[in-house]
Formats: C-alpha cells, structure tokens, sequence
C-alpha cells in the first residue's frame, strides 16, 4: 500500500460521532501501552500523527485517521489499565463493545500483543472475544526489536500456545515500530482487507 495522505478524523465515543462517509475501517486494539499508535504512525510514517506516550491509558476515545481518503483506522483504547476507576473501565468496554459488534463498515481488526511477554489475561480475552467477531484478524507481535533474534520463534511458539492461531481468518506478523520491521506487510494485510 502507497501511503499518500493520511490525517487525524474525529474522535469518538460514541455511534452518532463515528464518521459518516461510509468509507471501511479498520481497528487496532490491544494493552495500554503495547505500541498501538505507535504503529499507526510507523504505517503512515508520520510521527505524531497518533499520540504515543509511555504513560498508559493516553487514548481515552475511538480515534479516526483517514488514509489516501479511501479508508479509516481506528486508534481504540488500550484494555487492562489499571489505573482507571472501574467503572471507567466499564465505560470503555462498553465503547469498544458497541464499536466492534455493530458497525458494519469495520472490515478488519489489528489485535497487539508485546512479543516480550506471554499474553496476558486481557490479551487472551480480547484475542478470543475477535474469533467471536469473525472478523479478519491481524495479530501483530510488536516491539519484537526488543527480542533477540534467537528468542523470535520462542516467543512465537508462546502465542500459539495461549492463542488459538489456527482459524482461517488469523494472520501472525511480528513487528517493530522502531526498526520499522514489516511495515509493507502490515500495509499489505489492510490493503487486502478493505473491500
Ligand atoms: P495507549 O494509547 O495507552 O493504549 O498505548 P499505545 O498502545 O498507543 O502505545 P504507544 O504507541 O503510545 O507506545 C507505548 C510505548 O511503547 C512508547 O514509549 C513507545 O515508544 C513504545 N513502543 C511502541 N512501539 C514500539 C516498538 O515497536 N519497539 C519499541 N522498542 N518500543 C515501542
Ligand atoms: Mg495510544
């Protein structure tokens, strides 16, 4: 995919707030901090087109960035930061739920996980909630420049463990939005998924 434009849409938190073009979508969730609009902006190789921060919990809404004015990607916000309230962290379930089971013009999901770590429960939760979707599902193993490169097919092995990989509509990508390892593929993965 040729990147050719790329901007901040709208945020949202609710339906009548989501864009109202019917372009398709596509959405990224995983942990708070697991580097979500980091690789947006590696993607569109902007660099703070999404707001990174190494505090958790930065993206509070549904963030929208249209790209080459043909689709959206959508910044949802990181799960499992503990540091909310609860019921705030109720608020967001509700957000992202509403978000994923109803709208029709979302066409795929980016799921994150830390390639230095096991999943973690909400990793586990969320990967297992997407098969639920049946939405075409993208796992990308992120910050793997922080993996030695004789530990990259343990960690892999790891994922397969806990995850179900095995569904047609699952793709693996190891990832890093500091070396910019596999950014085509990433950009080639949504390309197919558009229509
Ligand atoms: P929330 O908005 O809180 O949900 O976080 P997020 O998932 O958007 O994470 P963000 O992109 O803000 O990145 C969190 C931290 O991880 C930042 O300090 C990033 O610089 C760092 N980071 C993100 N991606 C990578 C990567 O591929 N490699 C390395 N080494 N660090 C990364
Ligand atoms: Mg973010």
């Amino acid at each position: 995919m040729i990147i050719k434009s790329s901007d901040y849409a709208i945020s949202a938190v609710r339906e009548d707030q989501y864009p109202q073009d019917n372009l398709p979508e596509i959405a990224l969730a995983g942990r708070s901090n697991v580097g979500k609009s980091s690789l947006i902006n590696s993607l569109l190789n902007r660099k703070n087109l999404a707001r990174t921060s190494s505090q958790p919990g930065k993206t509070q809404t549904l963030n929208f960035y249209i790209v080459n004015q043909a689709f959206y990607l959508v910044d949802v916000p990181g799960y499992g930061y503990a540091r909310v309230s609860k019921s705030q962290r109720a608020k967001f379930g509700e957000m992202i739920q509403d978000y994923l089971e109803t709208r029709a013009n979302l066409k795929g999901l980016i799921i994150l996980v830390d390639a230095r770590h096991e999943p973690t429960k909400d990793d586990i939760a969320m990967y297992n909630y997407a098969q639920y979707l049946n939405l075409p599902l993208l796992l990308v193993c992120t910050k793997i420049d922080k993996v030695k490169k004789n530990q990259v097919n343990k960690a892999l092995a790891n994922l397969n463990k806990t995850l179900d990989l095995s569904n047609e509509n699952v793709t693996v990508l190891t990832y890093s939005s500091v070396k910019r390892l596999h950014v085509k593929e990433l950009g080639d993965w949504i390309e197919q998924h558009l229509q």
